[in-house]
């Protein structure tokens, strides 16, 4: 016997059945489809095989593609079908015994051994625009998908500037990469807290104590604090250079912190809190929320507790030079270890991270921990897990560092990047420009707060496009062209779908005949977002956000080809009502794709 079987919205539950050799029934579903596995229950015996394997087939732009695939190496790598034999036969063979039904309309044999399946076109356009029929679409995020997936709660800590110092382009990466992964998490269910780990401790803060009586002044502090606080730290630093007395006062302000003695530790605190306000305010802008604003001085009597810890559970040793570690190799012969401890008895960056992440884990309860910086850091990250480990908690398995390469040469007009907010204002500047050489200023309200939102999304895609491994050489003017696979591209887009929407609002797309969407430039559309809850799996599976941005940007261009040959304006009343419905589920999937990835969709350009 030999059937396909359908159900479910967005064909989730797309199904292929034959009976195997032994007269089971080999149910065939979508990639983590938790209904498959559920319908398969029930529908069949216990020795019936189920497999996931089903993907939406890439759109092709010349010729129409089949909807779904299934490799037949999948089968034969599960031992459904023997892989001794000849792919390509085998599958041609599979093909034969499935039969169209309601849903199929036509099965078929690629190269390699892919099975493609066609549905019904008119089903495909009924089943892929019902839910833009109503408001507020959550389209692709409920999928079933995603029944699979555990849902908990993740703790994301990412962008961590340092109080004074730089915030440098790896700082950037982390904030927009971070924020990405909280808001893909978010969007699938999570509880998503997102946290900022300030380096608000160390030795900076003794030179910057030590300096402030020389080089400060608390109306430059009110004015323009993150500046002011920068000067004096670069002051300070030039001066102990030469002055031997500076590292004197350095050392003994510290000193004094690390007593919280209570004049030190209010100018610190002072530091702090205008840094934050600052910090807010900017991230504010870029639109990237925190909900808690950490810092490695929160730890810092902690990491003393956590070393006496260490040392009664006997896992402290003393290295050779006097300094605390924790022996991390296999066999316990100090071949790989990790400092936890100077000599002078003061605890180091990793100390912190191992009581901030134990104290997290008590006041949080996260189900897992991403922390996101770049790759210089792997290794303090793996020594982290791996203490974590050590001290017996079994949640280290579930905290995992997203790493990123480096960023070359981003610069400004004012030369190297000392703030976030520099950026932005080139980002706002470069694009403002842009936009005034091709006269689209005229009729917005706010072009300056537009250019802004653009000039971000082109430097967002732009640092996702690729794997967040490679490093990549920062360019302001080839990610702010208008064609090319640009966030200035994607914006133009959406703008473009929103202001045929607002024209064109009175004739409404309630009401649609999916028989008048059948030609291929909205079938193509229409068979790539069928991969939309795909890409968010997968996205979900290993945090890279390159598989988001080219899903939007092939979008991007399928809608550009649609517009252009299926206008709305001018067709009968019933074909523009149609064509808006697949242009307004189009752009409904463009903007919340956009947004998870941190960019904020205008209306207008
Ligand atoms: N402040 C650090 C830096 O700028 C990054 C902190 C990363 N997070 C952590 N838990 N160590 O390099």
């Amino acid at each position: 016997m030999v059937r396909t079987g359908f159900s479910g919205g967005h064909f989730e539950r797309t199904l292929a059945s034959v009976t195997s050799a032994d007269g089971a029934f080999l149910l065939v579903g979508r990639e983590g489809g938790a209904a498959n596995q559920e319908l398969a229950r029930t529908l069949h015996q216990p020795e019936d095989v189920f497999i996931s394997a089903l993907h939406a087939a890439p759109v092709s732009k010349k010729r129409e593609s089949p909807d779904f695939r299934l490799p037949v190496s999948i089968l034969r790598a599960k031992g459904v079908l023997p892989s001794d034999g000849d792919a390509q036969l085998q599958a041609e063979a599979l093909a034969n015994q499935l039969n169209q039904d309601n849903v199929v309309d036509e099965v078929s044999v690629g190269h390699g051994g892919m099975i493609a399946f066609k549905v019904h076109r008119k089903l495909l356009v009924e089943k892929m625009l019902e839910p833009f029929g109503e408001e507020d679409a959550a389209f692709g995020f409920n999928s079933e998908l995603f029944n699979t997936l555990k849902k908990g709660k993740t703790l994301v800590e990412f962008s961590s500037p340092n109080i004074a110092k730089k915030f440098h382009a790896g700082h950037l990466r982390s904030t927009i990469i971070g924020n990405f992964i909280a808001n893909l998490k978010e969007s699938l269910g999570n509880h998503v807290i997102r946290m900022n780990y300030l380096g608000d401790w160390g030795m900076q803060f003794g030179l910057l104590g030590a300096g402030f009586d020389q080089f400060g002044s608390q109306e430059k502090l009110n004015v323009n604090p993150l500046q002011h606080l920068f000067d004096v730290y670069v002051q300070v630093n030039q001066e102990a250079e030469h002055n031997q007395e500076v590292h004197l006062a350095a050392r003994e302000f510290f000193r004094k912190l690390e007593q919280r003695d209570s004049q030190a530790m209010s100018l610190w605190q002072q530091f702090r809190d205008i840094t934050v306000k600052e910090y807010q305010q900017v991230y504010q802008r870029l639109g990237v929320p925190f909900d808690i604003y950490s810092g490695e001085s929160f730890h810092q009597e902690q990491a003393q507790e956590l070393v006496q810890l260490l040392r009664t559970r006997g896992l402290l040793k003393t290295s050779q030079r006097g300094t605390g570690v924790v022996d991390l190799s296999e066999e316990g012969d100090m071949s790989s270890c990790a400092t936890v401890l100077r000599s002078d008895g003061t605890s180091l960056y990793i100390t912190r991270d191992i009581a901030a992440a134990i104290d997290r884990k008590e006041k949080f309860h996260f189900d897992e921990m991403i922390y996101v910086t770049d790759k210089s850091q792997q290794n303090h990250f793996q020594q982290l897990f791996r203490i974590l480990g050590i001290m017996g908690h079994p949640w280290a398995e579930s905290c995992r560092h997203v790493s990123f390469g480096l960023v070359q040469g981003m610069s400004t007009r004012r030369g190297e990047v000392v703030f976030l907010e520099d950026v932005l204002d080139e980002a706002r500047a470069r694009m403002l420009h842009n936009m005034r050489q091709a006269k689209t200023t005229k009729e917005m309200d706010d072009p300056g707060d537009t250019a802004e939102k653009v000039g971000m999304s082109a430097l967002i895609v732009q640092d996702f496009k690729g794997p967040l491994e490679s490093d990549y050489k920062f360019d302001w003017d080839r990610m702010l062209q208008a064609q090319g696979d640009t966030g200035v591209f994607l914006q133009y887009t959406h703008a473009r779908l929103r202001s045929l929407m607002r024209t064109n609002s009175a004739i409404g797309a309630k009401e649609m005949d999916p028989s008048l969407l059948l030609e291929q430039r909205s079938i193509a559309i229409l068979q790539h977002l069928l991969r939309f809850d795909e890409v968010l799996y997968q996205s979900n599976r290993d945090l890279q956000p390159r598989h988001l941005v080219n899903f939007l940007t092939k979008l991007s261009h399928l809608v550009a080809s649609a517009l252009r040959e299926l206008p709305v304006k001018g067709s009968p009343h019933n074909v523009a009502q149609a064509r808006l419905r697949l242009f307004s589920g189009a752009c409904s999937v463009l903007a919340s794709g956009m947004r998870i990835l941190g960019i904020k969709p205008v209306e207008k350009m």
